[in-house]
């Protein structure tokens, strides 16, 4: 069904032809750790290997990751335990054998990320150090440098990129459209670059495949652990071009980000639920540990359940904070373990040795994307998605802590594979492919602010009919606003069609499961047991169907 009551959204955004162009076998768009495992396992394939960068390499979110990387590398744990608490956070929409591939081939990968350098935190018999975090029933977390997991992984993936002569890297550049050959398969992409000499402004790089690895969208609420690179780019590329979308509705809000007058900027410290994992205490304003009794598992119950707990609390006192008391585990323990979190806390003025730390939820994965098979193949043929940006269906309705970082190298591996096995000559981009009937026109980028507090509002942790009927039309009136083409303006636009799908999507589903939260729709309803699919048509119209679980 097509759906209506919701912003225009444009099927391209370049509004005139590239101004330059060059070729590559394979185009991979974004530099975390799904965009450079895919790199380095394509040259592994003999590939050449183009990695485009919307700011400089490591501006990710891979880097701002804390808790680590969910495997089985203890003898003790399964693949079957990881599989059924990775479907159980799920709440019913995982798919099984989607998880089966990423709890078996997991393991492998790791070791894999180690050969290659990546310093994972030893004990002193030189094992693995594995910890535990919210949802896991086993200790399966491997971290490194205590708490600064993401920066180890981003090093060591940025250095074995840089190692290799054959993968070119292009910072600063913005993709904008698919390119797609006479038989409709994907053959490159335009893109904005800030560069010198002759790549510099609107050019298209040709491909034989194209690899969307660009991350999350934590940048359509006022509030996220996400950096300000994360503003749906992948998503809103593949549904102008046409691909699927599902399950983006379930956004999942961490429960504890840092919360202090000191920080200012959507992007909030994150407070790693491997300090829950350790054994701080949530507590309210009196003290009391207000997660015993709501799970068995208590502070470590999935994110969906501790973020609703903590939005209970403050939807009864008032505050917006509640607080994380890890002052039993020591000053020595805390600094040696989780040094990011006591250096941005103290900067900002609280001790975690002495003091309570002030923490709510944060817009902080994007569980849904853009919708692929088990070899990362998305509805159009020769385009891939891994990472934050895909939907491989190994989330379900809410990801399990920790299974981030390793869907993106499970996945970017298969994709490697896949590619290599059938690897197309380049084709030329159809005469006019680009050229929808609403195309071409972008979202004033003064837009930015009000697009996040009217989705915080109406589209956050808690939703209802009222609310999502309330965000959709703000929606409708920013998307109105518009202005001429450039990086802020194409984010801008890119940040509105993503929020209008998930205002889309979340009106639909009438229930509540995982990190959806409606507020008029209290429980998880059997009927509801599937996914909402998207799809953007050749007139830019917005279609919506819902596909039972097998
Ligand atoms: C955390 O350290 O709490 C975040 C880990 C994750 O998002 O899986």
């Amino acid at each position: 069904m097509y759906l209506a009551d919701l912003p225009e959204l444009p099927r391209r955004l370049a509004a005139a032809d590239p101004g330059w162009s060059e070729t590559t076998d394979v185009l991979v768009v974004g530099s975390g750790v799904a965009g450079l495992t895919a790199a380095l396992h394509l040259r592994e394939q003999g590939l050449h290997v183009t990695v485009v960068t919307k700011v400089n390499i490591d501006d990710g979110s891979t880097r701002w990751a804390q808790g680590g990387i969910a495997a089985v590398l203890d003898p003790l744990d399964t693949p079957a335990a990881h599989a059924n608490d990775t479907e159980i956070a799920g709440v019913g929409l995982c798919d099984p054998e989607a998880v089966r591939v990423l709890v078996e081939e997991g393991p492998a990968r790791v070791r894999e990320l180690i050969r290659l350098g990546a310093a994972f935190d030893r004990n002193a018999d030189g094992s693995l150090m594995l910890t535990r975090e919210g949802g896991h029933r086993a200790d399966r977390i491997v971290h490194a440098g205590g708490d600064a997991t993401g920066a180890e992984v981003q090093r060591a993936l940025h250095e074995a990129v840089h190692r290799d002569p054959w993968i070119r890297l292009v910072e600063h550049a913005l993709v904008l459209d698919l390119l797609r050959g006479a038989d409709g398969r994907a053959c490159g992409l335009t893109l904005h670059v800030l560069g010198e000499g002759s790549e510099d402004g609107v050019g298209a790089i040709l491909a034989r495949a194209v690899v969307l690895a660009t991350g999350g969208m934590g940048q359509i609420y006022s509030s996220t652990t996400n950096p300000s690179v994360s503003t749906g780019d992948g998503v809103a590329l593949a549904l102008r071009a046409g691909a699927e979308v599902t399950d983006v509705e379930f956004v999942q809000f961490h429960p504890t980000s840092f919360v202090s007058a000191g920080v200012t900027s959507v992007q909030r410290p994150l407070i790693s639920e491997a300090l829950r994992g350790e054994g701080a205490h949530l507590v309210d304003e009196s003290g009391t540990r207000f997660m015993v009794g709501q799970h068995e598992l208590a502070e470590l119950a999935p994110r969906d359940v501790v973020a609703k707990g903590i939005h209970r609390v403050l939807l009864r006192t008032g505050a917006d904070h509640v607080y994380l008391d890890a002052r039993h585990l020591g000053g020595s323990f805390l600094e040696q373990r989780f040094p990011t979190i006591m250096a941005s806390t103290r900067a900002a003025g609280v001790d975690p040795a002495t003091e309570l730390i002030p923490v709510a939820p944060a817009a902080h994965y994007a569980s849904g994307g853009v919708r692929t098979d088990l070899h990362g193949r998305t509805t159009i043929p020769g385009l891939y998605a891994c990472g934050e940006v895909a939907c491989t269906g190994v989330h379900g309705a809410n990801r399990l802590a920790s299974n981030s970082l390793l869907e993106g190298l499970v996945f970017a591996k298969r994709i490697a594979d896949d590619i290599a096995r059938e690897l197309p000559p380049q084709d030329e981009p159809a005469p006019g492919s680009l050229l929808g009937a609403k195309s071409g026109w972008v979202v004033d980028p003064d837009v930015r602010a009000e697009l996040q507090r009217a989705m915080t509002r109406g589209a956050g942790v808690l939703r209802s009919a009222a609310s999502l009927e309330d965000t959709a039309g703000e929606l409708t009136r920013l998307g109105a606003r518009r202005d001429t083409p450039r990086n802020a303006t194409w984010e801008a636009t890119n940040l509105l069609t993503v929020a209008t799908v998930l205002v889309a999507a979340a009106r639909t589903r009438r229930e509540t499961r995982g990190c959806h939260w409606r507020e008029d729709h209290p429980v998880a309803e059997d009927e509801w047991r599937g996914h909402l699919v998207h799809a953007l048509d050749h007139q830019a119209r917005l279609s919506q169907t819902f596909e039972e679980m097998a």
